[in-house]
């Protein structure tokens, strides 16, 4: 496995390895960012993941200094999973003066939902994701269903600026009680591990109560909330959307997705599941 730290070391490698499957992360690789890559074996002759926690996407007041930076440990699981080029550039590499043009996704998209709590956040997310692209030039590009939302940012953007690549989804990977597996699980003290995953059951609950037939979603929607507040968690939003928009839904046959953000401690846990 070849370690790049430059956008040349990187690019001279893309020139001759065939069909490529792009990983982004932020590193403190799980078994959740390991499926992404091993799918990305299945669909290319090379994967190369990169690695850059990136400042852009984070606002004031959050995690970007203490969000963890393990790349030797991350470098070994990705060769384990078969991984052939890691692209992991410092700031200089990246951002060698400040970023001067972004992307700014569509309003009505990034308004809403983490949109509404993190300002600016995918802004920060489609900028860097557009310059990754451009940097390897990849055939195809994962990204997880656990952060719904960005999914779907990034989708649009490579449809609406008809970007040569085919992005691919890949499910959400959860641990045994159901929490999906995130880096900043890592931040959840040993009582909070143990509480954490509520916030999934409170999920499929909702994904049972529709799909049983219950469409008073703003009561369903409340009770989460009100139960995630007197479990001592503060929720930001728990929301019934259409998968297609993440809007609110007009049809109930339309395919739907509940997706939930909630506090829990200093910790910031979002969770998504398709009903
Ligand atoms: P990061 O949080 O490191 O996640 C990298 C990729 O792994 C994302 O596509 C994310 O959705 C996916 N992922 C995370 N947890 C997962 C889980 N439990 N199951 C399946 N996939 C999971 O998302 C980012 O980094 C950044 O915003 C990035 C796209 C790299 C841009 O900086």
């Amino acid at each position: 496995m070849q370690i790049h730290h430059t956008i040349e070391s990187l690019r001279a490698a893309r020139a001759t390895a065939g069909k490529v499957a792009l990983v982004p992360t932020m590193g403190n690789l799980h078994e959740g960012h390991i499926t992404l890559m091993r799918q990305a074996g299945e669909k290319a002759d090379c994967v190369m993941a990169s690695i850059f926690v990136n400042r852009l996407q984070f606002g004031v007041g959050e995690d970007f200094e203490r969000y963890p930076r393990t790349l030797a440990a991350d470098c070994e699981k990705l060769e384990a999973a078969g991984v052939t080029h890691v692209f992991a550039p410092d700031e200089a590499e990246m951002y060698p003066q400040p970023q001067r043009y972004h992307i700014d996704p569509a309003p009505a998209q990034v308004s809403i939902l983490e949109g509404e709590f993190r300002p600016g956040h995918f802004r920060g997310v489609a900028t860097v994701v557009l310059k990754l692209l451009n940097i390897v030039q990849p055939d195809i590009a994962l990204f997880g269903k656990k952060d719904y939302q960005q999914l779907m940012v990034l989708s649009n953007m490579v449809r609406e600026m008809a970007l040569p690549v085919e992005v691919l989804p890949g499910e959400t990977v959860r641990a045994d009680d159901g929490l999906a597996l995130s880096s900043r699980n890592g931040y959840l003290s040993a009582d909070e591990r143990a509480r954490a995953p509520l916030l999934y059951r409170l999920l499929c609950r909702i994904c049972d109560a529709v799909r049983s037939g219950d469409h008073d979603l703003l009561k369903l929607e409340t009770d989460a909330m009100d139960e995630l507040a007197a479990a001592g968690w503060a929720p930001d939003y728990v929301a019934v959307r259409r998968r297609a928009d993440l809007q609110p839904p007009v049809h109930m046959d339309d395919p739907l997705v509940v997706l939930a953000a909630a506090r829990l401690g200093r910790t910031r846990l979002i969770d998504n599941i398709e009903i």
